[in-house]
């Protein structure tokens, strides 16, 4: 079980490494890296009243806290490659650390190797530093982020404001638009929008990873559509919120491994209803967002869910985003299920056409799918 420790410190690494991917991202004195340093500031201070001092050690490539093993997951991953580009082995915060210091170390994590920053101790962080290694030096280009790099910086972002939706806050939209406004410019600098789909993610944080995935298949099917504009950043927002409904219903049947038995389905059926109701109350969203949420699982035949007494045209929306979740669904591996192989993802795609997928979409998608798919070393599959 995770104990109280455990939490601050786990909390208080994913704030500090969202904050340096959204220094890079955007600039360090960007809001949300401000916003993000306070509050791993917070975090840091009940981290000192557990223990006088937080040290963080590197050792074997491993983070080490109080003489323990720092369980390892995306963020601390984050934290020991960015300690390790910047070569240090050793990080001492101590008790009276404030925001500008913090602000400093965030600037250091934040870092691109190809950029010299000196690494100086300040009144209370102190760094132990090694000699720089680059571990797979010369393959690995920094000169600007990629897709790949801002969909994890932003699943971490998207995780805090999905966070704040679970916890009764209001939802930050304009955090939402910028997320859309980089994926969207990442697209527009691609030649080929559906190579922007190739580095989508399957990690762990399923709810959170998956609203960037589809946030990037909508925005790769619409622009094959030739949507541009403001309709294309609103399909890129409705991918983002077309889940929203998830964050009202109990992390227990969310997580759940295995089958769902009757009861928790009629609740995990709610989820479109819940979401939308939401999104209609919170003032920024694009209505195309709060249709999406309603729609995305009433698939083409009308025999999804939520039902509903009269008849009802679904926004082409909602048929892109069934297409980049069933997509989606079926490339991820999910504890209970193993991820599927393209040409059965194709195929189960091809016998969904036309009942739960809008037929000509989802050959459009497929369609450029196997371009996509010949377009790739054999090597790239695995991250389709
Ligand atoms: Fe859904
Ligand atoms: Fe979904």
């Amino acid at each position: 079980m995770i104990n109280t420790q455990d939490k601050h410190l786990q909390k208080m690494i994913r704030l500090l490494t969202t904050a340096a991917a959204n220094s890079a991202l955007y600039n360090p004195e960007h809001r949300q890296v401000l916003r993000l340093n306070k509050q791993a500031l917070n975090e840091l201070q009940q981290l000192f009243n557990l223990h006088g001092n937080v040290t963080l050690k590197v050792i074997d490539e491993k983070l080490i806290f109080s003489n323990q093993p720092v369980e390892n997951n995306l963020a601390v991953e984050r934290l020991l490659d960015a300690l390790a580009k910047n070569g240090i082995s050793h990080l001492q915060i101590d008790p009276g650390v404030y925001a500008e210091e913090l602000l400093g170390l965030i600037n250091i994590l934040s870092k691109s190797p190809d950029k010299q920053i000196d690494i100086k101790n300040s009144e209370n962080i102190h760094y132990g530093q090694i000699e720089i290694r680059y571990k797979d030096a010369g393959s690995k280009q920094f000169s600007g982020l990629d897709l790949a790099e801002i969909a994890d910086y932003e699943a971490d972002r998207f995780m805090d404001i999905y966070q704040s939706v679970r916890n009764k806050q209001k939802l930050e939209m304009s955090g939402i638009n910028e997320i859309v406004d980089g994926f969207v410019n990442a697209f527009n600098s691609q030649s080929d929008a559906f190579m922007a789909i190739a580095p989508l993610r399957s990690m762990d944080e399923y709810t959170y990873t998956h609203s960037t995935n589809i946030c990037m298949l909508n925005l790769a099917q619409a622009k094959v559509l030739g949507i541009e504009g403001q309709l294309l950043n609103d399909i890129g927002i409705a991918a983002m919120l077309h889940d929203v409904g998830k964050m009202f219903i109990s992390p227990e049947i969310l997580s759940k491994s295995g089958q769902l038995d009757q009861k928790e389905w009629e609740i995990m059926q709610q989820h479109p209803r819940l979401g939308a109701e939401y999104l209609l109350n919170t003032p920024g969203v694009p209505r195309l967002a709060v249709v999406t949420a309603f729609e995305h699982h009433m698939r083409y035949d009308k025999a999804g869910y939520p039902q509903t007494s009269r008849p009802w045209k679904q926004h082409i929306c909602s048929h892109i985003t069934a297409i980049s979740d069933t997509y989606d669904a079926m490339r991820t591996h999910r504890a209970y299920e193993e991820s599927l192989e393209i040409e059965q993802i194709i195929s189960v795609m091809l016998d969904l056409a036309g009942n739960k997928l809008h037929p000509q979409l989802t050959y459009s998608f497929l369609q450029v799918l196997s371009e996509l798919d010949k377009k790739n070393e054999p090597s790239n599959y695995t991250t389709l």
